[in-house]
C-alpha cells in the first residue's frame, strides 16, 4: 500500500506534527508501506498537488491544529477521494471548537467544568480561579490558568487571534488522559508536572512531565474515566484513534473524586513516546502496530 504522511503544516503545533509524522513514517516504511512524507506547509494547493502526485492508497494524517485537525483537511480529501486515518470531517470540526463540543457533551451527561464563551471586550462572568483558552488550539498553545490574584488579564490585553474565547472554572485536582482505539479504551495515564500547568514546554521538552500508565486511581474511577473517554469519542462521532483529556478534581473536603472531560483530541500526538503510544504499548500494541491498524481503519 501507498501511504502518503501529512504533517508539518501552518498551525502553531507545526513542530510537534513533524515530530509525529516522522515517528508514524518511519514505522509505516518498515511495515512494509511505501511512505512518501509531505510536509503540508504554508499553502492547501500544495497539500492537494502532494496527494494528486503520490497517489496514495491512504493518507495518513499527522498534522494537528487549525486546518489539519478541525475538519478542511478531512474535507478536502473527502472531496478527492482519498481514505485517510482518525476522524472524519463532522468529528474533527465538532472535536476542534472548544465551546460546540462541550455542548455535545452536556447534552450527552458527559461532566465538564462549568464555562462559557467571552467576546473580545466583556468581562469574564466567572471568578477566578478560572481557565481562558482559545476556542481552536491544541498543545496548550494560548491557554492561561488564572488563580487568585496573578496580574495577567488576558481578557483585557486580548492576546487572541480570534475574537472569542473560553472561560471555564479552574479544576483542581490531577491531570488525566484516556485513549481510545475503535470502540475500546486503551486505558487512563496520569501525568504530573513539576511545572504545576501541564503547559507546552511541559508536553514536549525532555523531563517536563512524568506519565504514570496505569494512572493510580480507585478501580470504579479508572473504569468510569475509560467510560467517559469512548462516550466522548462516540459522541463527537469520532474514528480511530482519540485522545479524552481529564481532570480528576480529588480535593474537595469530605466529598467523592470527580472526574471532569476537558477535551477530545481527534489527532493525538504520534511521536513514539507520545501518550496514545504509551498507552497502546501498556496494553500490548506497540507502535508499528498502532500506526498499521490507524491505516488498515482508514476511511473517506
Ligand atoms: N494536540 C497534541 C498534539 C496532542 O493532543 O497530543
Ligand atoms: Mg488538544
Amino acid at each position: 500500500k501507498r501511504v502518503t504522511v501529512l504533517m508539518g503544516g501552518a498551525s502553531a503545533e507545526r513542530e510537534v506534527s513533524l515530530r509525529s509524522g516522522r515517528a508514524a513514517g518511519s514505522a509505516l516504511e518498515k511495515a512494509g508501506y511505501a511512505v512518501t512524507l509531505v510536509d503540508a506547509g504554508r499553502d492547501p494547493h500544495e497539500l492537494v498537488r502532494a496527494v494528486e502526485e503520490t497517489q496514495p492508497d491512504v493518507v495518513f494524517n499527522a498534522l494537528h491544529g487549525r486546518f489539519g485537525e478541525d475538519g478542511c483537511v478531512q474535507g478536502v480529501l473527502n472531496l478527492m477521494g482519498v481514505p485517510y486515518t482518525h476522524s472524519g470531517l463532522l468529528a474533527s470540526a465538532a472535536a476542534m471548537d472548544k465551546a460546540f463540543a462541550r455542548r455535545l457533551f452536556e447534552t450527552a451527561g458527559i461532566p465538564v467544568a462549568k464555562g462559557c464563551v467571552v467576546r473580545k471586550g466583556e468581562a469574564s462572568p466567572l471568578p477566578r480561579p478560572h481557565v481562558v483558552k482559545p476556542l481552536n488550539e491544541g498543545s496548550s498553545v494560548g491557554v492561561y490558568i488564572l488563580m487568585e490574584g496573578d496580574s495577567r488579564d488576558p481578557l483585557k490585553d486580548w492576546p487572541f487571534e480570534s475574537d472569542e474565547v473560553l472561560v471555564e472554572e479552574f479544576i483542581p485536582g490531577r491531570e488525566l488522559t484516556a485513549a481510545v482505539m475503535g470502540d475500546k479504551a486503551l486505558g487512563v495515564l496520569e501525568i504530573t508536572s513539576d511545572r504545576g500547568f501541564y503547559d507546552y514546554e511541559a508536553k514536549y521538552a525532555p523531563g517536563g512531565s512524568r506519565h504514570i500508565m496505569p494512572a493510580p486511581l480507585p478501580a470504579s474511577d479508572y473504569a468510569e474515566a475509560c467510560r467517559l473517554a469512548v462516550e466522548s469519542h462516540r459522541v463527537l462521532g469520532c474514528r480511530g484513534v482519540s485522545r479524552t483529556d481529564l481532570r480528576y478534581d480529588d480535593t474537595r473536603p469530605g466529598q467523592p473524586p470527580r472526574l471532569i472531560v476537558l477535551e477530545v483530541n481527534t489527532q493525538p500526538g504520534m511521536t513514539a513516546t507520545s501518550l496514545v503510544p504509551e498507552m497502546a504499548a501498556h496494553t500490548g500494541i506497540d507502535f508499528p502496530a498502532l500506526v498499521r491498524w490507524m491505516v488498515e481503519e482508514a476511511r473517506c
